[in-house]
């Protein structure tokens, strides 16, 4: 049954996942949609809980685990140019919920715009960003403390526009994530173009000092614990290098874990449940993990 056939934008078919996460590993979607605009995406929602569809959103893949598996959902990416725009309103920046995160921060630095140098070179999507307040680790901004307001769509198709203080942003976690991220207003500040561009210098550059960037991955698998590092704590239960299959836990940075030819799901699981025995055990630490794992 074509129940997709109504839409306007792009419908894949047995897409297999492992070309759209950052991982590279992921088994084949039942459909692959790219909606055309809000009001393809309200249709797609009410087709999907007519059919029963489960669905999943992505942005660029860049904190997921998918399984190998044949994935029997809908996964859908608001890549149109809808969702993609980017604009500028005095010191807002005003990006679509699917804008590319390294565009946007070339949008602000190019309109003398600070707030997100922090953000640059990280694989994501503004909306990604958002649902799971992405920051520049322990200086800079988090995205939510930029925040004014942010214009979402729920699962009914209803849109809404929340203000800052209707939205609760923790630590790598917000209340967005019962929502489609339509479009966001972020509050930047005025500064020297050479300056953004001297921090974003410097964000790249120790990003690339200190974090496995060369092999696939999905950023830091675990979230910080109150107080510590988890990828310090890793690194004191000599896991670097520790493998499962594929799975390696980067000799760079413990909290990475790089899929070094053709990982599987399972590997990483593996190796997520080794390292949060490993640091219980040592430290008496709970590790939570930050990417989203897809059954
Ligand atoms: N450390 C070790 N061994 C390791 C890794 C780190 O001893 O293998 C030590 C470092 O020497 C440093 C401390 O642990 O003293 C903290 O390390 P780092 O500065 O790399 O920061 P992080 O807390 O591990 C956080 C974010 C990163 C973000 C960086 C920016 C989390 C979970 N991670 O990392 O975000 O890029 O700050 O400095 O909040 C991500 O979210 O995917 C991510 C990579």
């Amino acid at each position: 049954m074509n129940w997709w056939k109504s839409l306007k934008g792009k419908v894949k078919l047995k897409e297999p996942l492992r070309k759209h996460t950052t991982f590279k590993i992921g088994g084949a979607v039942e459909y692959f949609i790219e909606p055309n605009d809000a009001d393809d995406l309200k249709l797609l929602l009410n087709l999907a809980k007519r059919y029963k569809i489960k669905l999943f959103i992505i942005g660029l893949g860049s904190n997921v685990l998918a399984n190998d598996k044949k994935i029997n959902a809908a996964v859908l990416r608001l890549s149109s140019p809808y969702f993609r725009r980017l604009s500028v309103d005095g010191n807002y920046l005003e990006a679509g919920g699917g804008c590319l995160s390294n565009q946007a921060v070339l949008v602000a630095k190019n309109n003398g715009l600070s707030g997100l140098e922090w953000m640059a070179g990280i694989p994501g999507t503004i909306g990604g960003a958002l649902i799971m307040n992405a920051g520049g680790g322990r200086e800079g901004d988090s995205i939510g403390d930029l925040t004014e307001e942010v214009t979402v769509m729920d699962y009914n198709g209803d849109i809404k526009i929340l203000k800052r203080k209707e939205i609760k942003f923790d630590y790598r976690e917000s209340n967005l994530s019962e929502y489609i991220i339509l479009a966001a207003r972020l509050k930047l500040r005025k500064t020297d173009k050479n300056r953004i561009e001297d921090r974003m210098d410097y964000y790249i550059s120790r990003r690339k000092a200190t974090q496995d960037l060369t092999m696939p991955s999905a950023g830091c698998i675990f979230k910080n614990p109150h107080l510590y590092s988890a990828g310090r704590l890793i690194d004191l239960c000599f896991l670097k290098g520790k493998r499962i299959g594929d799975a390696c836990v980067s000799a760079k940075h413990a909290n990475f874990i790089v899929n070094t030819g053709q990982a599987k799901a399972d590997d990483v699981i593996k190796l997520i449940s080794l390292i949060k025995r490993k640091v219980k055990s040592r430290f008496n630490l709970k590790l939570d993990t930050e990417i989203k794992i897809w059954h």
